[in-house]
């Protein structure tokens, strides 16, 4: 295992020159580049974030016009790069029509409130009047400005402004504009933006194209690097695939779960495709030990993240986002009929800008029921587990529910251990007799309500994760 050396992502070019026009709601964009040596037969978008094809090492640039060749599927492109003459495969989010919004440096489409609040307060410098514009959340046309700007104690924020578009042009705060840069342009002579934020590089959801539906990985394309955490069941390395991607490697212990049924539910995992769930890139599963190839989250799992010095940095608005996140992935994994049965802050990891993901969705029921484990109990975290679940095996997306009750304790007080000073069997006794864990006094009394309709003895009537999610979504101090 050596020192691992993905490249730096490639440079960017310049952006190109746009003017903006109202059409039928939506503001349409007519680019002045020039389009002479497109082919008028098939289709030419722009690349907007800079890729690399790892198979072949072609580079797409930012700004580079690519001719469509064919739709692979629903989220690959085969293309002509225009520019350097070179053939290759590209996701379809990192390539929009010319004439689209999306080919903006500041437009950052579908990103919903939190997304931007996070985005902005989490630049590098932050600074009065770096903005984006986003589709409105609630609205069917418009979009919405996000604005940094700070307050008389000297704390950055974000403030929002709605913009409507008319038959009259575009409103923003009572004005009215005749395009969207004049408005950008007016708002900037006034102060109120400054430049547009750092646009985040969109989410792979595969290594590339041909690891689509192909998720059995070769070993010898891992270079495997420094150790990330060991658990009773794997370890977890950081590792560099076809010296392009940084992944992590879960390396399972020999005999901790039966391949075939690792494979089945891996299958399952591949398709789970959330921002609030890590993506599972693929498995070595030819020869032991089996490896999970998964996504590389930099800032490790929530709970030592939690109690370290970056943790305590972060505030209660940041909390209750992080709440936000894994209450959305929870949603998403019971619309898919999937229970976690292990859902703790030890099992939520942390990336760049206070991103949080659940892993190991999936893999508890296998490690609580496989053929070497005789003793069922013994994989239980009893304190974050519903009673249904310790005493009947009654794993619903309610008792995931209850762990989720759980989790919002160890989060909200920066990672303390659940039930402090009470021994896990004494917890099972107390819980099932009606004891709930009190209150600590760094938690706001309404987000302990929340907790307490985690923890309904009867799984019924425990709230239900889209509640949770429009309760911290509406959340203000
Ligand atoms: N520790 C466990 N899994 C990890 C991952 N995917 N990324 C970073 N650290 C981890």
């Amino acid at each position: 295992m050596g020192n691992i050396c993905c490249q730096d992502p490639i440079q960017t070019s310049p952006p190109i020159i746009i003017e903006h026009t109202v059409k039928a709601g939506r503001v349409s964009i007519v680019s002045t580049a020039s389009t002479a040596i497109k082919d008028s037969s098939r289709r030419v978008v722009s690349c907007i974030y800079d890729y690399r094809e790892a198979r072949s090492g072609k580079k797409f640039r930012k700004g580079d016009s690519l001719q469509i060749y064919n739709e692979i599927d629903d989220e690959w492109l085969k293309v002509l790069n225009l520019s350097t003459k070179q053939i290759g495969c590209i996701p379809k989010n990192y390539v929009t029509e010319e004439t689209t919004n999306e080919i903006q440096e500041w437009f950052l489409g579908h990103t919903s409130r939190r997304e931007a609040e996070r985005l902005l307060m989490s630049q590098e410098t932050l600074t009065k009047g770096l903005f984006l514009i986003r589709y409105s959340e609630n609205k069917e046309t418009g979009y919405a400005l996000s604005v940094l700007d700070f307050d008389d104690k000297d704390d950055f924020h974000v403030v929002h402004f709605q913009i409507a578009i008319n038959q009259n042009g575009i409103l923003i705060d009572s004005s009215v504009y005749s395009t969207l840069s004049e408005a950008i342009n007016s708002y900037k002579r006034n102060g109120i933006i400054s430049k547009p934020c750092q646009k985040p590089q969109p989410h792979l959801w595969d290594l590339d194209v041909s690891h689509k539906k192909q998720w059995e990985l070769s070993r010898e394309d891992l270079q495997l690097g420094e150790l990330l955490g060991e658990g009773n069941f794997a370890k977890v390395h950081l590792a560099c695939w076809k010296n392009s991607t940084k992944v992590a490697v879960k390396i399972l212990k020999e005999q901790s779960v039966s391949t075939d049924g690792l494979l089945a539910e891996a299958s399952i995992m591949k398709q789970f495709r959330h921002p609030g769930l890590l993506t599972l890139y693929g498995v070595c599963s030819q020869t032991e030990p089996v490896y999970l190839v998964v996504e590389y989250m930099t800032n490790g799992d929530l709970l030592n993240y939690l109690r370290n010095d970056d943790g305590n940095k972060l505030k209660l608005s940041d909390l209750v986002d992080m709440a936000v996140q894994i209450s959305s992935g929870m949603q998403h994994l019971e619309s898919k009929n999937l229970v976690h049965r292990d859902l703790a802050a030890r099992n939520v990891l942390v990336a760049n800008n206070n991103i949080v993901k659940i892993s190991d969705f999936g893999l508890a029921r296998l490690l609580q029921e496989n053929r070497y484990n005789d003793n069922f109990t013994s994989n239980i975290a009893y304190k974050w587990s519903a009673p249904e679940a310790i005493f009947f095996r009654e794993f619903t997306t309610k008792s995931d529910v209850w762990s989720y009750g759980i989790f919002l304790m160890e989060l909200f007080t920066y990672g303390m251990m659940p039930y402090p000073g009470i021994r896990n069997d004494e917890v099972i006794r107390r819980v099932r007799d009606g004891y709930r864990m009190e209150k600590p006094d760094i938690v706001p009394d309404d987000v302990y309500n929340i907790m307490q309709m985690c923890w309904k003895e009867k799984p019924k009537e425990r709230i239900s994760f889209s509640e949770l999610t429009n309760f911290f979504n509406e959340y203000s101090e």
